[in-house]
């Protein structure tokens, strides 16, 4: 099948990041915003970041006006309608996606593919809700989709070899780097960079080593870009929970349950970078660890 327009659906930070991702390759995209409400914000936001690049010297001017070109933003999910492959992006909540999954068998034609960006939600429950599953899978893009080359292609219970094999060609045609992976909680790489997050997490509530000294330690030590605790507020610590809780539903081992740190800031609304606050308080240059943690959680 050739793949000529996208429907993303999800204006967070993934959709975003894959609606200029797909864009650059040339394809067309339209992203539906899956919540209430103008999609002002996501299209400046889209526009920021691009007339940044520009302004920095790492991309053309024509070709961010081609980017900007061929992204429509939409609240209504009818208009992924004529797509031949539709990427879901919201909320990492099981209900929701399948609901959506479902909403969706009913707008796009029989051989569309139907994609989940899901961090760690079972492809194979989503699929489950759908009547025709073999054009279901997970594509996973990581975080910031225009800059990572990594996409995990989840092949789930009925995927068909025809739709992996489009989704590996797709991922190679928007020039990434596509893995085939079995369809299981957390994937390849979350399921082993959560819980590399949650015991630095415990580190840090037993006392072990501070915000500062664990991500340097990290970075120095074992050669990470980041350290654990600036990887988490990049993710979103929402995202990271999400991870954590799925992980932990599926394996019932304590060692991915969340942290007492992660659920309190989590309540609290500091989600990490997205929110000016996580591990770090981002509205000081050079970010600083959050005052309010380090204390021994009992
Ligand atoms: N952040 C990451 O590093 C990362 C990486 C890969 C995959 N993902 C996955 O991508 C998906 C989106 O994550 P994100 O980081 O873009 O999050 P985000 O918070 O930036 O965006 C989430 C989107 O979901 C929408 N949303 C919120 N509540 C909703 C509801 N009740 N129903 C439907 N939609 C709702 C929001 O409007 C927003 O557009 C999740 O499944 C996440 O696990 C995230």
């Amino acid at each position: 099948m050739n793949i000529t327009k996208v429907g993303i659906i999800g204006s967070g930070t993934m959709g975003m990041g894959m609606a200029q991702v797909c864009a650059a390759a040339g394809l067309d995209v339209v992203v539906v915003k899956a919540t209430p409400g103008s999609t002002d914000r996501a299209q400046a936001g889209l526009q920021g970041g691009l007339d940044k690049a520009v302004e920095r010297g790492k991309m053309e001017a024509d070709v961010r006006d081609g980017i900007l070109a061929r992204i429509t933003l939409s609240t209504s999910e009818a208009d992924v309608a004529d797509c031949q492959l539709v990427i879901e992006s919201i909320i990492e909540r099981i209900e929701e996606k399948k609901a959506l999954f479902q909403r969706l068998e009913g707008i796009v034609s029989e051989d569309a593919l139907l994609t989940t960006n899901t961090s760690t939600l079972s492809v194979t429950s989503m699929m489950a809700v759908c009547k025709h599953r073999k054009r279901v899978a997970g594509l996973h893009f990581f975080n910031p989709a225009p800059v990572m080359k990594l996409v995990e292609v989840i092949h789930a219970f009925e995927t068909s070899d025809t739709t992996v094999d489009t989704l590996m060609a797709f991922c190679r045609q928007v020039g990434k780097d596509p893995v085939l992976v079995q369809d299981t909680t957390g994937f390849i790489v979350n399921r082993l960079l959560t819980p590399y997050m949650l015991n630095a997490f415990r580190m840090l509530e037993r006392g072990t080593g501070t915000i500062d000294s664990i991500d340097q330690a990290m970075m120095a030590g074992a050669g990470y870009p980041m350290g654990p605790f600036a990887l988490a507020d990049y993710i979103g610590l929402d995202v990271v929970m999400a991870m954590s809780q799925n992980i932990y539903e599926d394996v019932r081992h304590e060692h991915h349950s969340p942290t007492h740190t992660l659920v309190r800031l989590v309540e609290l609304g500091y989600l990490g970078r997205k929110t000016g606050r996580g591990f770090y308080d981002y509205s000081q240059r050079p970010p600083v660890p959050n005052p309010d943690l380090g204390r021994p959680v009992v």
